[in-house]
């Protein structure tokens, strides 16, 4: 590995838990934690309160230099923030309307080899020993190279049934809707549903939270014997 600490990187589906299970692993082992898809998230943001048409491929990639100048994210995993230059965004790119156009700005091939480049230093420095990634394409693409890496899978209606819990009140028939769609959409631009060779396979289907958690600290303390 080219790193001098231990880098922790998990990709999967949303709705797969790896985002909460990421950030309490972190949290366990006294690591940074990042949340890769904020930054195609917050671009999307940037892209449309510009008035961007973010069909556009070209469009989308001159809002580049404007974005990794100003992207910040909180690596503490006690901390949740994302800022776009002086504007916090950590809210707004929550939204819906996010949610459905941010695969249009993920499949710019120069968006992703900008926001890579960005993950890759993220990845490499830092005080803390360690860090725990999650998003779609780290374990093939960005950290080939990482200590432990995890593919986080879990069935199509477990999943399903995870989002309709977090989005308690919204209708529950749309709420499936978006997952499958989010899923099509997304795996047009990385395949993160299959493992590739030496990552980690961690299903949670019959897992619950703490249940998970558990296995990924298993996965790690059995490549980092000393964590
Ligand atoms: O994990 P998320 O839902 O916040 O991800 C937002 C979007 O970013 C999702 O549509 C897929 C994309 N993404 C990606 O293409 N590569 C990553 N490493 C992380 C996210």
């Amino acid at each position: 590995t080219a790193f001098r600490r231990t880098v922790v990187v998990v990709d999967g589906p949303s709705g797969s838990g790896k985002s909460t299970v990421s950030r309490s692993v972190a949290e366990r082992l006294g690591f940074e934690f990042l949340d890769t898809g904020a930054a195609y998230r917050s671009l999307a943001w940037l892209g449309t309160v510009r008035g961007t048409d973010l069909d556009d491929a070209d469009a989308v990639t001159a809002l580049l230099p404007e974005f990794v100048a100003g992207y910040a994210i909180a690596l503490r995993p006690g901390e949740r923030w994302v800022r776009v230059g002086d504007h916090d965004v950590t809210t707004a790119i929550r939204a819906t309307a996010i949610s459905a156009a941010v695969s249009k700005v993920a499949r710019v091939q120069a968006v992703r080899d900008a926001v890579n480049a960005l993950f890759r230093r993220l990845l490499a420095d830092g005080a803390a020993p360690g860090v725990v990634a999650e998003g779609r394409d780290l374990t093939t693409v960005v950290a080939p190279d990482a200590t432990v890496r995890i593919l986080m899978t879990a069935d199509e209606s477990v999943r399903i049934a995870r989002r309709s819990a977090e989005k308690a009140g919204e209708d529950a028939a749309r709420v499936a809707a978006t997952v499958t769609e989010r899923d099509a959409a997304d795996s047009k631009v990385v395949d993160f549903l299959h493992a590739a060779d030496g990552v980690h396979v961690l299903d949670s289907t019959h897992l619950d939270l703490p249940q998970t958690v558990q296995a990924m600290m298993d996965l790690i303390t059995a490549a980092v014997p000393e964590e």
